[in-house]
């Protein structure tokens, strides 16, 4: 599980950002740096830039920035480990393992909870796997179903389908027997408890197992299908919400689906693992499945992140048509374009393929593709027929979709389009939408709104974020960023700037506990002779530190120009300014701290109980209003 100081360096040294982050985004020189369309918002022009000299990445729409490891964490949705283990990889770096072997009971009992589980579960899929390839059973009743259904040898393998036996604790006696750890199975959704006894049985029983991977490829919950259709029993049985599957944020068959998606630019969104299995096999393998629920905002991110364009192939029958026209708005609010192919009645993509062959499913999709508010505008028309009151409905139907389109000129296309269908003029069709949208923002808590109206009007937000600069915030925020920018710089013979900015905010507290925590790091580094920068700080463990220091120096190295202006913010090292601006910076911070300390004392003041108390607070404040005077003399008029 640990990967060595020594490694992470050695990977931290190997990886190329440009290399990195071009296996998912189409990256454009741009002068010395590189750009590109966002991957994790909707942007129409690129505000995304890659810095190969500072091994960083930095989107100026939505603010994500951060180096390598972070660009493959946001992306794949793994953690720091995770992301240091893939890149390893990607350079042949080789990372010592100590968990290769079966681990021992101890092994087990020491693991933090997270792991134990990943275990468990990986343990369960490579069981289930070999009862379905090796043991009798398994080959007569499970084997057998899958090749029945069409499923080859490889399919199996791809997606590591597998075979619960009809015995009702083979799983669990097996798991004990090496070691595990019979909460933690539980945990897991493995096994169930008995009633009575202080005992276990497995959950999954005479079913195909179907496991579900987390995006890079780890095993976090099963489907088991039944073989049989039992009234009293579920086709499809679930693992239950555990620690590491949160069944609203994820999607079936991404990790094998990912790069199709990428390369193809399209995502095929079906209802069933069955669905998903046949189409992959069938060489169409840029689909996932949405199990028979509907969206979450978190599983069209998830989408997003490699396309925007999603189609749906749904059955053609009632019960799909109104899954689709109920569930898939989200996709549309997301920002994705959609499309939608219906199949025959009562065939699923996995029917069909078995029937008709790929070719046919091929052909069938280029020949029924059709935009998704097209259809659903064409669909709600032929049933609304003459009826003004159905029309009416109807028609604010489609409007609500339309609406929750982001993309202005998209939008726009859309009431142009639905106009003619539904020979209406389009004025009328926007005054609808506006309706909605108004009916909507009441209902949103103002936050929310906000944070709405804001993204739509980005100038808006700059003047809005600039804002929030003039806070202790900004004082705090300019203090560290110089440390992280210039703590090596030379303000003298044989001071730098570094030594300087410890000593004279010595004994202050930052406001902000991420830059207290970064401030101490560096302190007592410094103090041991070690001068931190801000590579050091973006190879720490701490998330948050990590992410301060990105969003810190990415500052430093581009901001738009309207903050430049607005904000009154150096942008690039300017040598002759640095004095001024970091004496500035640390004079403001011991104003605010000032202001803080009168403030307090005021406080005091007011509840004095006697005349000698009063005095003694008074006094305090004296002294503190006299420093005031001095810190605004030595700035001037700099303060507002
Ligand atoms: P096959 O019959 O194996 O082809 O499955 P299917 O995917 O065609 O089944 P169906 O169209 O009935 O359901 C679509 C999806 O809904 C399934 O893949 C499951 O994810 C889910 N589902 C169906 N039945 C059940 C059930 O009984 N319980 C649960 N939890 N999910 C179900
Ligand atoms: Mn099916």
């Amino acid at each position: 599980m640990y990967i060595s100081r020594d490694i992470v360096d050695k990977i931290y040294q190997s990886l190329d950002i440009v290399e990195v982050v071009s296996d998912y985004v189409n990256l454009q020189k741009s002068g010395k740096d590189y750009k590109a369309c966002c991957p994790f918002h909707n942007e129409r022009t690129p505000s995304f830039f890659v810095s190969p000299a500072k091994g960083i990445f930095k989107c100026f729409g939505c603010g994500k920035g951060g180096d390598a490891v972070t660009f493959v964490m946001e992306i794949e949705g793994i953690s720091y480990g995770e992301a240091l283990r893939q890149l390893a990889q990607k350079y042949k770096i080789e990372i010592p393992e100590s968990d290769n072997k079966k681990p021992s009971d101890d092994d087990i009992q020491k693991q933090n909870e997270i792991d134990a589980l990943y275990i468990a579960m990986q343990f369960a899929k490579n069981f289930y796997y070999e009862q379905l390839l090796y043991t009798d059973e398994g080959k007569a009743i499970g084997l057998s179903y899958l090749k029945e259904r069409g499923f080859n040898e490889q399919t199996i393998k791809t997606f590591e389908l597998g075979y619960a036996n009809s015995d009702w604790d083979t799983f669990y006696r097996t798991a004990i027997k090496k070691g595990y750890n019979p909460e933690i199975l539980e945990k897991a959704g493995l096994v169930q408890k008995k009633e009575t006894k202080n005992d276990y049985y497995d959950r999954f029983r005479e079913r195909i197992m179907f496991p579900i991977h987390n995006i890079s490829g780890k095993v976090i919950a099963f489907g088991a299908r039944a073989l049989k259709t039992h009234k009293d029993t579920p086709k499809y049985l679930n693992s239950p919400e555990t620690a590491l599957y949160h069944k609203s944020k994820v999607l079936y068959g991404l990790f094998q689906a990912k790069k199709s998606i990428l390369q193809k630019d399209e995502c095929l969104l079906v209802e069933g693992y069955a669905d998903a299995i046949s189409l992959h096999q069938a060489g169409i393998s840029n689909v996932v499945a949405s199990l028979g629920t509907s969206l979450t905002h978190e599983q069209v991110r998830l989408i997003r992140r490699f396309t925007h364009n999603v189609c749906i192939l749904y059955d053609g029958d009632e019960a799909g048509l109104n899954a689709a026209l109920r569930g898939v708005d989200i996709l549309l609010e997301e920002g994705l374009s959609l499309k939608v192919v219906w199949l025959p009645q009562n065939e699923d993509p996995d029917s069909f393929l078995q029937k008709y062959g790929t070719n046919a499913m091929l052909t069938y999709i280029q020949e029924n593709t059709q935009d998704f508010i097209k259809f659903k505008t064409k669909y709600l028309l032929k049933n609304a027929e003459d009826d003004p009151f159905k029309r009416g409905e109807a028609i604010r139907q489609v409007v609500s979709s339309i609406v929750k389109i982001p993309d202005i000129i998209q939008r726009n296309v859309f009431f142009k389009e639905c106009s003619l269908l539904f020979g209406i003029e389009e004025d009328v069709l926007i005054r609808e939408g506006n309706k909605i949208l108004n009916k909507e923002l009441k209902q949103k808590p103002d936050q929310e709104a906000l944070s709405e109206l804001l993204q739509n009007n980005p100038d808006d937000f700059l003047d809005q974020k600039a804002n929030a600069f003039s806070s202790v915030y900004h004082q705090e925020y300019e203090a560290m960023r110089l440390l992280l920018c210039y703590a090596d710089y030379p303000i003298s013979q044989d001071t730098i700037f570094g030594q300087y900015l410890l000593k004279e905010l010595q004994g202050l507290q930052f406001e902000n506990p991420i830059f207290q925590e970064i401030f101490e790091i560096f302190a007592r580094n410094l103090n041991e002779g070690r001068l931190l920068s801000h590579h050091d700080f973006m190879k720490m463990e701490s998330r948050e530190i990590r992410q301060a220091v990105i969003d810190l120096i990415t500052e430093k190295y581009k901001l738009s120009p309207n903050w430049e202006e607005k904000a009154g913010i150096i942008v690039e090292k300017k040598d002759e300014k640095l004095n001024r601006v970091a004496y500035e910076a640390i004079m403001r911070m011991k104003w605010k701290a000032v202001q803080r300390m009168i403030k307090e004392n005021q406080k005091k003041l007011e509840k004095a109980n006697n005349e000698e108390e009063q005095d003694h607070f008074l006094q305090i404040h004296i002294q503190l209003k006299s420093i005031e005077q001095e810190i605004a003399k030595a700035l001037g008029n700099v303060l507002r």
